[in-house]
């Protein structure tokens, strides 16, 4: 059997994943490792956690997959990620500190001094977006700033799938559509941008090779094919950040299309076949991973990190009864949220537990239950908490709209599209057709159907997503719950804007 794999490096964890080169799944494998925040508002993994977790997966899946279909022939691999993450290498290419990642908001000081050194008008003409706390320049600039001995040793900046590249292959190479979100492309042109490195002073060296997302990168060597079942040659591609995968993993390749992603973070990613850019920075443009086509995307920090955070802090009960019944314990949670009437009986949660990118680019807003209640028991608090997270989707497709990106029909994958739930909220918000996907591996598929661009198994992007990508159940939107939501999202919308000012007071005690 001709086999494709795809590797998604997570927040939560690495999914290895293997297909058949028609996109059916044969063998998958999941390695977890822990978040770190050292303090309020920062977040740091270490690279060599990402390697165990894919060297392990890969063993995993190759043996599994050989013992279901006897010879199996890989055919190339695909990576994905976390975007915006910040692995800085010495030249004996050891890793020098702890990644900082993409939820990380640490860099307020440094989004001040990006504006004044490249001034913002200029920052939205190359990089399409205003100086952005989450993206790489800014954490880049604070090593410059804040460890200057580090800075001083780092021989390579690398994302963090690039970094599972370079382990696989040796070689220093990215690609469009994750390095887009380091803020040092020229968007419209596709390439690194001399100009903001110059200002920046980043020296280029410093910075991997660009390819677009179905390019051959490299191929394995010997000590990646011995530690991890791969053998020794086969091509690893560009591949893709995490979401402009999950894109190809959708179908969203072409302009019109769009899809919702409940993860770690929640994104609505939308295709365009030009360069369309929010001036208030409330969404994000960036390269598509299909080549020629640019996407408008919007993030929200906290979805699945703040159901996460309840169901660690709040919900053992939930989590004992899920280990009787033999299920996850968001099956559990999500039974109780299900018992509730929109509105959460009057509970409104705003997601910012890691600070906010979209709508509202504030590193210093923080989570907030709002209108807490005596009666209020853990089924309203895991309700409000999915329906913030929702109001937040909404939010941000208003602004969508309001571009002129339409949205109106409307992909979901991410952990939490196992969720009707939950897809059914969104559809009940957006007012549009949800559709879930016959395939859950999203972001995964997306980096193995990549691959097997690259690989010459279909010519483009479009044409292996035309083949494999299936739509699965459609939930169409309820009317009367849409009304029901309705003045809970315009008070939730009014909340984050009553509250700014004493954000970024408490920000300061
Ligand atoms: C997107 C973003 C997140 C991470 C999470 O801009 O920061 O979606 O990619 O994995």
């Amino acid at each position: 059997m001709k086999a494709i794999i795809g590797i998604d490096v997570g927040t939560s964890g690495t999914k290895t994943a293997l297909f058949d080169c028609g996109g059916a799944l044969v063998a998958s494998y999941t390695g977890e490792y822990p978040m770190a925040q050292p303090k309020n508002g920062w977040a740091e993994q270490d690279p060599r956690d990402w390697w165990a977790a894919t060297a392990r997966g890969l063993n995993e899946v190759i043996s599994e997959a050989k013992s279901k279909m006897g010879d199996v022939e890989i055919a190339g691999v695909g990576l994905s990620g976390q975007m915006h993450g910040l692995v800085m290498l010495g030249s004996d290419g050891e890793v020098l500190r702890p990644s900082i990642i993409w939820c990380d908001q640490r860099t307020e000081n440094e989004v001040a001094q990006m504006n004044k050194v490249i001034g913002r008008e200029k920052l939205i003409a190359v990089t399409a977006n205003p100086a952005m706390t989450g993206f790489t320049a800014a954490k880049i600039l604070w090593v410059q700033n804040n460890e200057p001995d580090i800075y001083a040793k780092c021989a390579h900046i690398l994302l963090p799938k690039d970094y599972i590249r370079y382990m696989l292959t040796g070689e220093f190479a990215t690609e469009v559509s994750d390095a887009a979100g380091m803020q040092l492309m020229d968007i419209p042109a596709r390439d690194w941008s001399d100009e903001i490195l110059g200002l920046l002073h980043i020296d280029r060296g410093l910075l991997a090779e660009m390819h677009e997302s179905p390019d051959v990168t490299g191929r394995v060597h010997a000590r990646a094919a011995q530690e991890t079942g791969l053998p020794e040659g086969v091509i690893v591609v560009g591949g893709a950040g995490d979401n402009p995968a999950a894109a190809v993993g959708t179908g969203v390749v072409s302009e019109g299309s769009a899809f919702t992603t409940l993860g770690s973070s929640a994104v609505v990613y939308a295709v365009s076949d030009t360069v369309k850019i929010d001036m208030e920075g409330r969404v994000h443009t960036l390269c598509a991973s299909a080549p020629g086509k640019w996407t408008v995307m919007s993030c929200t920090q906290g979805a699945g990190i703040s159901l996460k955070w309840l169901r660690d802090t709040c919900c053992l009960p939930e989590v004992l009864e899920s280990e009787k019944q033999g299920v996850d314990p968001y099956v559990v949670m999500d039974r109780l949220a299900d018992g509730v009437a929109p509105g959460s009986d009057r509970l409104i949660f705003l997601p910012y537990m890691m600070g906010e990118r979209s709508p509202h680019p504030d590193p210093d807003c923080r989570g907030v239950f709002f209108g807490l209640s005596a009666m209020h028991g853990r089924p309203q608090l895991i309700r409000s908490v999915m329906e913030g997270v929702a109001f937040s989707q909404l939010e941000c497709v208003e602004v969508f709209r309001e571009m002129g990106v339409p949205v109106d029909d409307m992909a979901i994958t991410g952990g939490g599209s196992k969720s009707r739930l939950w897809s059914q909220m969104l559809a009940d918000l957006y007012g549009c057709p949800v559709s879930g996907m016959q395939s859950g591996e999203g972001a995964a598929l997306g980096a193995a159907l990549l691959a097997a661009v690259g690989a010459g198994i279909y010519s483009t992007v479009q044409e292996a997503c035309a083949a494999v990508v299936k739509r699965g159940d459609s939930l169409a939107p309820n009317a009367e719950k849409s009304e029901a939501y309705a003045p809970y999202f315009e008070l939730y919308k009014k909340l984050y804007w009553n509250m700014k000012n004493d954000f970024s007071a408490l920000s300061k005690l």
